[in-house]
């Protein structure tokens, strides 16, 4: 049976860390908020194949939620979690609370120039701070050589990345795609929110990427006209409010007008009051 080891506190999550090194393991780390499902997994499949010492953190970041945000309503199952993180062959697993990481006297953030600019960012301003602290933590506390995101949160991807480069951590960034449910719908903590018609009108965010897809791919240039034809899409879904649809530049997240490249489309659609994200690299 294999084991895996909680760790609650910081000082023995470093030593850990420090243990481990010593004896010569590559650290890769898988970062979450819990209430895994199948992407989260992906995340710790690719990570073992880039190291052998898998350690997954599950911390709900108060710093990353902005006020009227579902940081008290977050779904949360700590069991199912362990069972489902020692089950992928991981040997430790991170969990502490928020006064751990905080303390009472917490005054030091991690903030980007331009990434948050853009996408989420713009309806979500602290969000990105959030993150970018709360990883900077995460890789001082559990050393990791590797890391690995999901490209669902393609912007937290490259807010990571750049701050990694910025701040010359010595860690190598994995990006892994985006794992769907069989109709199509991006897996996400939040989907647990959504009500069963709320469901049906949440695959309105694949079927207008899909939608671009095609657009793109048999000769459409004009980013509006794709942007205008996944608003008409998701706007015909009963429950749904777009916060933004964007073809973008896939390094910067400049805004795209002609699309003579790889660019990468992306969205956010509240369901009821549920907000959920998707995005495509769309390729002409
Ligand atoms: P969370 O939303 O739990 O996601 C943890 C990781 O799983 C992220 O890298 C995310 O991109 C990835 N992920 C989520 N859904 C996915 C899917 N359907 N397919 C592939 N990967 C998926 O993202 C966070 O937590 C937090 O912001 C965190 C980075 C942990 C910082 O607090």
């Amino acid at each position: 049976m294999r084991v895996i080891e909680i760790i609650h506190t910081i000082a023995k999550m470093q030593s850990y860390a420090e243990k481990s090194r010593g004896k010569g393991n590559t650290i890769v780390f898988v970062p979450t908020m819990g209430y895994l499902h199948a992407g989260h997994l992906s995340l710790m499949k690719e990570g073992l194949k880039h190291g052998d010492d898998l350690v997954v953190s599950i911390f709900v970041n108060p710093t990353q939620f902005g006020p009227g945000e579902d940081l008290d309503t977050y779904p949360r199952d700590l069991e199912k979690d362990i069972e489902l993180v020692r089950k992928e062959g991981a040997k430790a697993l991170f969990t502490p609370d928020a006064k751990e990481i905080y303390g009472s006297r917490y005054q030091t953030y991690v903030a980007l120039d331009k990434l948050p600019d853009h996408l989420c960012g713009l309806s979500r301003p602290i969000h990105f701070k959030g993150v970018a602290t709360v990883v900077t933590k995460l890789f001082n506390i559990v050393k990791p050589h590797v890391a690995v995101l999901g490209q669902k949160d393609y912007q937290q991807l490259l807010v990571i990345g750049r701050t990694v480069e910025d701040l010359n951590f010595d860690i190598k960034i994995i990006g892994a795609p985006i794992i769907r449910e069989s109709d199509g719908l991006a897996m996400s903590s939040r989907n647990s929110y959504l009500t069963p018609r709320q469901r049906i009108c949440a695959l309105s965010l694949y079927e207008s990427l899909q939608n671009a897809r095609r657009l793109v791919e048999s000769g459409e240039k004009d980013a509006a006209k794709i942007i205008a034809a996944a608003s008409d899409l998701i706007k015909s879904h009963p429950e749904t409010t777009i916060d933004y649809i964007a073809v973008c530049n896939p390094e910067t997240l400049d805004d795209v007008k002609t699309i003579e490249g790889p660019v990468l489309m992306a969205l956010a659609v509240k369901v009821g009051t549920t907000r959920l994200i998707d995005n495509m690299i769309l390729k002409p």
